[in-house]
């Protein structure tokens, strides 16, 4: 039976490469087409030592295209057309070689051609040893593929077929397609055509060219944010500090490290309707960073003298109307009297919500998974039960979403 969910009557073209979970697209096909998708499948070269077209062919119900210099396949459906018919390209799995092509923009077979010839959105399903994943080459290539806005599903951790164990299986047919689900539901989601700007991460403060002022914000609670809000359709600018953090899918990342960066980033991203600044800026930087890394000497211990870092919530905030987004969203990362003092933030800075959390030591919340946040307005307080990073950040996605669905904010 065909469920109706927001696959239904897309079209998909599937760019199958040589690994060796080729076979697990079958299963992927079938299950795409109980959703009512129309699948059209690309095989490389390599992928038929693994799968055969005659196979792919009798799921998809259509001809499977491989050769880029085949004349009759031009005449019928040219390999821009096979592209442009399609409301997503899927590459499963997508091989460490298939990924590093991409990168290069390399056009050497139907495959490759069709992904740099196209115009829509193209999603991988990353397949391989646990070695080829985690070279440094592959790892380049997926930064750049991220770049680029190519999405990312998966790869999962576990047993391989050539019996080593790590991150580098093809992920799971019910997730392959909830991430299929996911992008189609964001293009008509609450969001959509909104521009959000989020700001995430630490800021780095230069002392000297090898020292800087830091805290200890991982970036974990922003990144989530971004990557909720992309997920309800919104356009979302990430501008990020120094991170660990993977760029959630479908959100444009500006990396910076000074909080005069970070400014600068925001005021480049604006205009936006909404802006939720969850980084954590150093408010202070040494007044005159050292050009050449400073040496311990006969002079004693040098004073670091600081001044402060430009306010970027408040002038945001602050911006004049017409300029000023209509949503302005800060945090505030308190060690005692929250509420209190997220009350008095919220007044002196002038944002619409601000989202207070306690961030002392006992907390865990620095860096780890886990945030207990209250959302101050000027309408009143919301308590929200301890939850995870990522349920948060759905819930505030959430309420901004509310918020712009108000007939008053359009
Ligand atoms: C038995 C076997 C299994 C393979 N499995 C994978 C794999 O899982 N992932 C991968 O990236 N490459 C794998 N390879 C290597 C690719 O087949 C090879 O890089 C090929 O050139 C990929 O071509 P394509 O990217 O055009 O599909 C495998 C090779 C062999 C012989």
């Amino acid at each position: 039976m065909t469920e109706l969910t927001p696959l239904h009557g897309k079209r998909i073209l599937l760019i199958i490469g040589g690994g060796i979970a080729a076979y697990k697209t079958l299963e992927l096909i079938r299950r795409l087409a109980d959703k009512g998708v129309r699948v059209r499948a690309i095989m490389t070269k390599a992928a038929h030592e693994f799968v055969t077209p005659l196979s792919v062919s009798s799921l998809t119900g259509e001809k499977v295209y491989t050769d880029l210099f085949d004349l009759t396949d031009e005449a019928e459906m040219g390999h821009i057309q096979l592209s442009r018919d399609a409301d997503l390209l899927l590459v499963a799995p997508a091989t460490a070689d298939l990924m590093a092509r991409m990168v290069a923009g390399m056009a050497n077979d139907l495959a490759t051609t069709a992904l740099l010839a196209t115009d829509k959105p193209v999603m991988v399903a990353p397949a391989m040893n646990v070695r080829m994943w985690e070279h440094k080459a592959t790892q380049r290539n997926i930064a750049q593929l991220t770049q680029d806005g190519v999405g990312f599903i998966g790869p999962d951790d576990g047993n391989m077929a050539c019996g080593e164990f790590g991150p580098g299986r093809l992920s799971e047919t019910p997730d392959i397609i909830a991430a299929l689900e996911n992008h189609f539901s964001a293009a008509t989601g609450p969001l959509a055509g909104r521009h959000i700007l989020v700001t995430s991460g630490p800021t780095h403060e230069p002392i000297d060219p090898v020292r800087y002022l830091a805290n200890r914000s991982s970036g974990k609670q922003g990144h989530a944010i971004a990557g909720s809000l992309a997920s309800l359709g919104a356009q979302v600018t990430l501008v990020a500090g120094p991170t660990a953090q993977p760029t959630p899918q479908g959100v444009k990342i500006v990396h910076v490290e000074t909080a005069r960066e970070m400014l600068a980033a925001c005021q480049t991203a604006l205009p936006a309707d909404g802006v939720i600044c969850a980084a954590a800026v150093a408010d202070w930087r040494v007044v005159q960073d050292a050009e050449q890394k400073m040496k311990k000497g006969p002079d004693g211990v040098p004073a670091l003298a600081l001044t402060e870092n430009p306010d970027i919530l408040a002038i945001i905030s602050q911006l004049p109307k017409g300029q000023r987004p209509a949503l302005v969203v800060g945090f505030a990362a308190e060690t005692e009297k929250i509420i209190e003092h997220a009350t008095a933030k919220l007044a002196r800075k002038k944002c619409d919500w601000l989202v207070a959390n306690d961030v002392s030591p006992a907390s865990g919340v620095m860096g780890g998974d886990m945030n207990t946040v209250h959302v101050l307005s000027a309408t009143g307080r919301d308590d929200w039960p301890q939850l995870s990073k990522t349920e948060v950040a759905d819930r505030l996605a959430r309420k901004v979403a509310d918020y712009f669905s108000t007939s008053s904010h359009h």
